[in-house]
C-alpha cells in the first residue's frame, strides 16, 4: 500500500509515511470478490497441457466445425472484441438469428455453469452445443468427426493432445481441447484487481462506483472473481423490465429446471471487461452500460439513481477491463479431398 502514499508529504513525519494506508473501501471489497489468477495449471480432473490447448486454439478458429464451413467459435465469441460479438443476437447459419445475446468467453471458465440459463454445467458440455446447434453451426457429432479425421494435421494434434489414447479423435475430445483453450482466456491484472492486491488504487469516481455497487446491493448478485456468474436471480425481482428487455417467451431457467419459480431467473451477468461486450441482457437490447445500469438499479433492486451515481458505477465497471489475452489466429490443417464439402 506505501506505492499510493504522496512521495513527500511536508508536515507528516516518517512514521506516518511508513505505515500502510488504511482502506476500508479495499478491505469490504476483499470481503466480496477475488482478484483473477493469471493462470490455471487445470480445469476440474482436465490437466492443461500445451498441446491441448493448442489443438483447442485450432478447433475454436476452425469453420470446418459448420455444415456451411463458414462459422467457427470465433464468429460469435471474437476474441477481438473482447469474447464476444457486439450485435443483439447473433447470426448463425444460413443468416440465421438465435433468440439470445452472445455472452463472452473471456473468463467464463469461473462462472458457476454456462449460458444465460446455466443449462450446461462446464466448458466441456457446452462446447458440443452450438457444433449441433441448428441456427448456429449446423453440424452433426459423425460430420465433425468424419471432418476431423480427414487432415492429418489434426489427427497428429489430437494424438500429441491426448497420448495414449487408440481413438483420440472423437467429439468428446473436440470438446475436452476447446475447453482447455478457454481455460486460458483469462484477463487478469485489471485496475480493479490492482486495488484488491493493493498494487494500485482506483480513482475518485471509480471508488465511488465501488462504494455505490456495494452499498446499493448489486453485490447481492454480482460478486467473487468474476463479479457475477455465482448465482441465479428472477430478472426483474423488483419491477419486471419492459418486454423489449425480458421478452416473455424466453422463461430462463424454468426451460432447465422445469420448475415454474423458476420463470425469468437468469445467471446473474458476469461483468469482467463488460464495458467492452455491448449491447447487454440476454435479449441484447440495451447498447449503453449506464442504462444497463439505470435498468438494473430499477428492476432488481426498486432504486432510481441519479446521474452521477450511475456514472461512478460505470466508472467502476470500466476498472473492471483486465488484460486479453494475446491470441494469433492460428494455422489451420489443410483439408483433403476426403474432408466433407460444406452443406
Ligand atoms: C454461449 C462457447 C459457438 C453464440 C456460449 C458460452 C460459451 C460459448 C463458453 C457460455 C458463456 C457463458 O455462459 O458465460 C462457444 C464455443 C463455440 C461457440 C466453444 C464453438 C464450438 C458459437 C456460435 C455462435 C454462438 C457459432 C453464434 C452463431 C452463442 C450464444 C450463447 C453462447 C447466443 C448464449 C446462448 C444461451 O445462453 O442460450 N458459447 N460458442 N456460439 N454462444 Fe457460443
Ligand atoms: C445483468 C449490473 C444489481 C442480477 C447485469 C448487467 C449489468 C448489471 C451491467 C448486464 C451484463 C451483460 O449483459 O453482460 C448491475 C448493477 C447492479 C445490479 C450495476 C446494481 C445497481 C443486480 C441485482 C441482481 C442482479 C441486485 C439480483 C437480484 C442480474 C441478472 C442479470 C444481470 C440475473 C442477467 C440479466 C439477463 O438475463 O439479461 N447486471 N446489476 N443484478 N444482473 Fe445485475
Amino acid at each position: 500500500e506505501s506505492v499510493d502514499a504522496p512521495a513527500a508529504m511536508p508536515t507528516a513525519d516518517a512514521a506516518q509515511i511508513a505505515a500502510p494506508a488504511a482502506d476500508p473501501l479495499r478491505d469490504s471489497a476483499r470481503q466480496l470478490f477475488q482478484p483473477l489468477p493469471d493462470k490455471l495449471d487445470k480445469v476440474r480432473d482436465q490437466p492443461l497441457t500445451e498441446a491441448r490447448i493448442a489443438l483447442g486454439q485450432s478447433l475454436f478458429f476452425d469453420p470446418r466445425l459448420s455444415g456451411s464451413h463458414t462459422i467457427s467459435c470465433n464468429s460469435c465469441h471474437n476474441l477481438g472484441t473482447a469474447g464476444a460479438d457486439n450485435v443483439v443476437t447473433s447470426t448463425g447459419h444460413g443468416g440465421q438469428k438465435g433468440p439470445r445475446n452472445s455472452p463472452t468467453v473471456l473468463n467464463s471458465v469461473f462462472n458457476l455453469a454456462q449460458f444465460w440459463d446455466g443449462r450446461a454445467p462446464d466448458l466441456k458440455e457446452q462446447a458440443k452445443g452450438p457444433v449441433q446447434n441448428p441456427v448456429e453451426m449446423h453440424n452433426t457429432i459423425e460430420r465433425v468427426e468424419e471432418t476431423l479425421d480427414s487432415m492429418p494435421g489434426y489427427v497428429e494434434a489430437f494424438a500429441a493432445a491426448f497420448p495414449g489414447e487408440t481413438d483420440p479423435i472423437n467429439f468428446e475430445n473436440m470438446a475436452r481441447a476447446i475447453e482447455a483453450f478457454e481455460a486460458t482466456l483469462i484477463t487478469p491484472s485489471s485496475r480493479f484487481d490492482q486495488f484488491l492486491t493493493g498494487k494500485a488504487d482506483l480513482n475518485a469516481q471509480e471508488r465511488e462506483g465501488l462504494s455505490l455497487f456495494i452499498d446499493k446491493g448489486c453485490v447481492a448478485c454480482h460478486s467473487g472473481a468474476n463479479v457475477g456468474g455465482q448465482a441465479y436471480f428472477a430478472f426483474g425481482a423488483v419491477k419486471r423490465p419492459d418486454e423489449a428487455i425480458l421478452p416473455p417467451a424466453d422463461l430462463g431457467r424454468a426451460a432447465v429446471t422445469k420448475e415454474a419459480g423458476d420463470a425469468f431467473v437468469f445467471r446473474a451477468a458476469p461483468l469482467r471487461n463488460v464495458a467492452r461486450t455491448a449491447p447487454y441482457f440476454h435479449s441484447g437490447q440495451v447498447w449503453d452500460l449506464n442504462e444497463a445500469i439505470r435498468v438494473m438499479a430499477e428492476s432488481q433492486l426498486g432504486q432510481n439513481l441519479s446521474a452521477t451515481e450511475i456514472e461512478a458505477i460505470a466508472a467502476f465497471l470500466r476498472s473492471l477491463d483486465g488484460r486479453e489475452p494475446a491470441i494469433t489466429p492460428p494455422v489451420l490443417p489443410t483439408s483433403t479431398t476426403a474432408t466433407p464439402r460444406p452443406l
